[in-house]
């Protein structure tokens, strides 16, 4: 029987919640199957390890993930820490120190889930993110001169390398190709940012010549918000930096009705390293603690984690299973405009998985 070491980095505020969901929804689903199983390995990383050593995860925590086959994390942040820190110290740290540059984040409207767009149906929303995931305008160079003085200078400098540029958007062509549309749209801002993301445009006009099953277009940032909104169909797999695919996505989760739901796997493709696999939703304190997080998120993560491993049949079960429970209404968590606690979805997850394990109706 394969066993994958995965490591558990729940981090802050609902991640504590919904990361032990993902366990057990993970477990669930390997005894279902009996072909594989996990060993999990729990690091309490985040706010609480901050306050009790100075910093969001020891000096030697890469290494100890490296070990790993994947990673599932909750989220990074806390009320009482500044926000740069705990982003720093911990998600991004391992982001950029594992080479995880895709940053991958599917969307669409799950069975039974009320989105907000009044003329689009579920099949016309269907869209990939790829996010570049190390560099650009989270590369971290920048610096503050004359710090606490009228005089003071502060800058954050996007950073672009043309291996970084090119390996992301290879990657972005590759899922386009695998997908059925073979339809790719490059976000740039190249009309004002007259450097970096020229080279951008350069850079994909190039890689596109690789693919040429794969119809591409172009479109500015702003002008892309726009076209989610009225648009939806025209758009399939996007390509955008680090925080132009920040923004989007957040866009993009809303309109697929709840943030609570969306997932990201932050991908080393060249598999040097663990890959890691959370929900984009982040620490929400102000739900923390009360069992009323939406583990759907994870679900759907551990979902692309399965993926990843090599397990595509399983992936597919338990994203079944999310699915029957999503159309549900009265498995809903308060994201989603209904009363349904944490745990409550979660055994609904586990309890779907049971019945559709590799009987032959579930493959069928
Ligand atoms: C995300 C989040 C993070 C980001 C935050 C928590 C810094 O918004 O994963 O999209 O901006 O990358
Ligand atoms: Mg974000």
């Amino acid at each position: 029987m394969k066993t994958y070491k995965v490591a558990l980095v729940p981090g802050d505020g609902i991640g504590k919640e919904v990361v032990p969901a993902g366990r057990q929804v993970l477990e669930a689903l390997a005894a279902a199957d009996n072909t594989f199983r996990f060993d999990f390995e729990h690091f309490d990383w985040g706010g609480d390890y901050y306050r009790l050593h100075g910093a969001m995860m020891p000096a030697d925590g890469l290494e100890m993930l490296k070990s790993k086959d994947a990673i599932l994390f909750g989220s990074a942040g806390d009320p009482h820490i500044p926000d740069h820190i705990t982003l720093w110290g911990l998600r991004l740290k391992i982001c950029q120190g594992l080479d995880q540059y895709a940053n991958v984040r599917p969307t669409r409207i799950l069975p039974g889930i009320d989105a907000p767009l009044k003329r689009c149906r579920p099949e016309d929303l269907d869209w990939v993110i790829v996010r570049e995931n190390t560099e650009g305008e989270y590369s971290g160079a920048g610096g503050r001169v004359h710090q606490g003085l009228p005089i003071e200078v502060a800058t954050d400098l996007s950073v672009m390398t043309r291996a970084g540029v090119e390996r992301i958007q290879r990657f972005g062509f590759k899922l386009a190709q695998s997908r059925q549309r073979k339809l790719l749209t490059l976000i740039t801002k190249s009309n004002a940012q007259r450097h970096a993301m020229v080279m951008w445009d350069e850079v994909a006009a190039e890689v596109a010549k690789d693919f040429p099953d794969v119809k591409w277009d172009k479109e500015l940032v702003d002008a892309a918000t726009v076209r989610m909104v009225n648009r939806p169909a025209s758009l399939d797999t996007i390509v955008a930096t680090n925080l132009h695919a920040d923004i989007l996505s957040d866009l993009a989760a809303a309109l697929a009705g709840s943030i609570g739901i969306g997932p990201t796997a932050n991908i080393n493709p060249e598999r040097q390293f663990p890959s890691m696999f959370e929900p984009i939703h982040g620490s929400a304190f102000d739900i923390m603690g009360k069992g009323l997080a939406n583990p759907v998120g994870t679900f759907w993560s551990a979902v692309m984690m399965l993926e990843h491993l090599g397990e595509p049949d399983a992936a597919r079960r338990l994203m079944q299973a999310i699915e029957h429970v999503t159309a549900n209404t009265r498995l809903h968590t308060r994201d989603l405009g209904g009363a349904a606690t944490t745990v409550e979805v979660t055994s609904a997850v586990c309890a779907e998985v049971a019945v559709t394990a590799r009987s032959p109706l579930a493959t069928a």
